[in-house]
């Protein structure tokens, strides 16, 4: 494990997108496993100055996404879908064509995640996945539970995740309970992960998940095991160590 200890978000956001550009650089073609929320915005912005500076080439790349709610269509501005496309593809020279996200709004949820699964082996399998971490640990959408979710599955949100998410909603009433998320076992596949956190708020779970017991109740410690694991965090999240 590599731990790389930066300033602030704005040290953190640069930092991990040198290295998921160093990734498209070295192998033009490759798989990104990308990630949603407030940790990955900041990467995306510098992603896209990479590309308008003509530092890095999207034109091979295909990405899987790790999540979606259940129930929102790709153009609801809250879908991970909507997400992605604002705040990065739109914005820079990838494929549409060779992004994805699983869909929400697929008649059958079940056959979808297992239609999502195959497409990751298809594909190749994910050379760097790109992981935030929830306030509870979690990876994805892999909350905390009893057992480890293997593969692509429905998970209902726990409530502090409903709670999180809520900010970026009218109210929580509107936050879907339900997602569709890769599992533990698609994410720990990928060649390498590249874990970003940032935050005071996030340094106590960030220890648990770096240093305490390898625990399904703490989803995001099963990373402790991959061999090739990066985290890029602020001082603040790492204030803990
Ligand atoms: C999003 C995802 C989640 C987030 C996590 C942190 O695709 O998979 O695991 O990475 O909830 O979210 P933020 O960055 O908004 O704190």
């Amino acid at each position: 494990m590599i731990i790389i200890n930066t300033k602030n978000y704005e040290d953190m956001s640069r930092k991990a997108a040198n290295i998921l550009s160093a990734q498209v650089i070295l192998k033009h073609n490759c798989v990104l496993g990308l990630a949603t929320g407030s940790t990955v915005e900041g990467i995306y912005k510098q992603l896209i100055m990479m590309n308008q500076n003509g530092d890095v080439d999207f034109s091979g790349v295909r990405s899987v996404n790790l999540d979606e709610y259940v129930g929102l269509a790709g153009d609801h501005n809250q879908s991970y879908r909507y997400f992605m496309d604002t705040n990065l593809f739109n914005q820079i020279n990838i494929h549409i064509d060779n992004t994805n996200v699983p869909d929400g709004m697929a008649a059958d949820i079940e056959a979808e995640c297992i239609r999502y699964e195959n497409l990751i082996k298809e594909l190749g399998g994910i050379d760097l996945q790109l992981l935030g971490l929830g306030h509870n640990g979690h990876i994805g959408f892999n909350e905390p539970d009893d057992y480890f979710p293997l593969l692509t599955h429905r998970v209902q949100l726990k409530e502090s995740t409903i709670k999180a998410n809520s900010r970026f909603f009218e109210n929580e009433d509107q936050v879907p309970r339900e997602a569709i998320t890769m599992g533990i076992k698609s994410i720990m596949q990928a060649k390498r992960i590249l874990l970003c956190v940032s935050g005071e708020a996030k340094a106590e779970i960030l220890k648990k998940v770096l240093s305490g017991p390898v625990t399904p109740e703490v989803p995001g410690s099963i990373l402790q095991l991959h061999p090739n694991l990066t985290v890029v965090a602020d001082e603040a999240a790492l204030s803990r160590f």
